[in-house]
C-alpha cells in the first residue's frame, strides 16, 4: 500500500485561507457599513416622520387653541350683551316711566282725533294757550279731570307719574 500522498496544494493554504477570511472579512465590512448606512437613513427618516408629526401635532393644539380662545371671547361677548340687555330691561322695569306709551294706550283714543273737544296732539294752536297755563295745572287737570276731559283721561290704575308723562310727551309734541 503505498502512501497516497497529498495532492500538491495549488498555493499555499494558509494564504488561502487568509485570502479567503480578508475577503470574507472585506465582504462582512462593506455589508456591515451598507448596513450601518441603512440604518442611518432609517433613523434618520424616522426622526423626521417623529418631527413631522410633532409639527402636526403642535399645530394642531395650537389651532384648536385658537378655536377654543375664540370661542371663549364670543361667549364673553354674548355674556357682555345680555348682560347690557337685563340691564337696560332693568332700567325700563324700575321704571323711567314711557309718557309716549302710555298715550299710544289711553290718551290717543281722544287725543289723536280731538274727540269731545280734546286739544289733538300735535296741534299747536290749541296747546298754545293750555301750556301757557303751565305744566302744573296740565298735570292737575289730566289727574283730577277738566271738562270732559276725564280723571287720568279714564284709566284710574295709571299711576300719577304715568299720566304725567303723558302730559308732558303731549306737550313736547306741541312745542
Ligand atoms: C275720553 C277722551 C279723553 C281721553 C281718553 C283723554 N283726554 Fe285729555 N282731554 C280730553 C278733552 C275733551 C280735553 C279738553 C278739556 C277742556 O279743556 O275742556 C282734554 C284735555 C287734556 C289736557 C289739557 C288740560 C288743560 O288743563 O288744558 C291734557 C294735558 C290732557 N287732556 C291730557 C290727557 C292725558 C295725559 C290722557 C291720557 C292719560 C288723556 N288726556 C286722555 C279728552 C280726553
Amino acid at each position: 500500500m503505498a502512501p497516497v500522498a497529498a495532492p500538491a496544494p495549488s498555493s499555499n493554504p494558509m494564504t488561502a485561507m487568509t485570502d479567503a477570511a480578508n475577503s470574507a472579512a472585506t465582504a462582512m465590512g462593506d455589508a456591515a457599513k451598507a448596513a450601518g448606512t441603512a440604518a442611518t437613513q432609517a433613523a434618520d427618516s424616522a426622526t423626521q416622520a417623529a418631527a413631522d408629526a410633532a409639527k402636526a401635532a403642535g399645530d394642531a393644539t395650537t389651532k384648536a387653541a385658537d378655536s377654543a380662545a375664540t370661542a371663549t371671547s364670543d361667549a364673553a361677548a354674548k355674556t357682555a350683551d345680555a348682560a347690557t340687555q337685563t340691564a337696560t330691561d332693568a332700567t325700563k322695569a324700575a321704571g323711567a316711566v314711557d309718557g309716549e306709551k302710555v298715550y299710544k294706550g289711553l290718551c290717543f283714543s281722544c287725543h289723536d282725533s280731538g274727540v269731545a273737544g280734546a286739544p289733538k296732539l300735535g296741534d299747536k294752536a290749541a296747546w298754545a294757550p293750555r301750556i301757557a297755563t303751565g305744566n302744573d295745572a296740565l298735570h292737575t287737570s289730566s289727574l283730577k279731570g277738566k271738562n270732559a276731559m276725564p280723571a287720568k283721561g279714564g284709566n284710574p290704575a295709571l299711576s300719577d307719574a304715568e299720566v304725567m308723562a303723558a302730559v308732558d310727551f303731549m306737550v313736547s309734541k306741541a312745542k
